[in-house]
């Protein structure tokens, strides 16, 4: 199976959204640039609908893979529509030759692939904002344990910490 990173980020009090379509672009400009820096290493940016139609387009010179379980998806360049087990999806694209892939949100489906120990790595830059309310990394009963394997600071405020999963 291709490794899966996760990457999001996160408030002081670990959100990640107000609310289901709010578009991440309160992160800092490191932060954004460092996002574009990882997910075009991987080439491929798994994502659920929610989070794809926070964009304006769809994230240029990387895949998109879009969960949704609609059943007609307009077919949209650059985007490849997929639905079910995760696990599949991760075959298909090892089949298609990439080697491994970044999981780019949001809170549902980070959930899927914890829960069915789908990923490898996780990147979190946390910013110095706080929402108080919201969505989380995860929406559900889980538990994982992780080992940092790095901490750098993006900029002034922002801190980037890189966890290994171990089980
Ligand atoms: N801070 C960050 O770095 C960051 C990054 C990404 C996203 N976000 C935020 O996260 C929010 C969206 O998160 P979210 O949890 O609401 O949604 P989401 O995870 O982006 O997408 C959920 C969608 O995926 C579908 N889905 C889930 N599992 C599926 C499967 N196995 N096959 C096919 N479709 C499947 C769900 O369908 P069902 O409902 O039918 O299960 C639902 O339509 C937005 O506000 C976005 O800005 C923040």
């Amino acid at each position: 199976m291709i490794p899966v990173t996760m990457m999001m980020a996160i408030t002081v009090d670990g959100k990640i959204a107000k609310d289901k379509s709010q578009l991440a672009d309160w992160t800092s400009r490191e932060d954004k640039k460092f996002f574009v820096e990882i997910s075009k290493q991987h080439g491929v940016i798994m994502m659920g609908e929610n989070t794809f139609k926070t964009f304006p387009a769809p994230l240029p010179g990387r895949l998109n893979v879009v969960f949704s379980r609609a059943d007609n998806p307009p077919p949209i360049t650059g985007v490849k529509w997929v639905k079910g087990e995760p696990a599949d999806v991760l075959a298909e694209l090892e089949k298609m030759g990439h080697t491994s892939a970044l999981l780019g949100g949001g809170a549902a489906l980070n959930s899927l692939f914890l829960e069915k120990k789908l990923i490898s790595e996780i990147i979190l830059t946390v910013e110095p904002k706080i929402f108080g309310a919201g969505l989380s990394l995860f929406n559900k009963d889980l538990e994982a344990n992780l080992k940092l394997l790095e901490v750098k600071k993006l900029n002034d405020n922002t801190l980037m910490l890189h966890y290994q999963v171990l089980s």
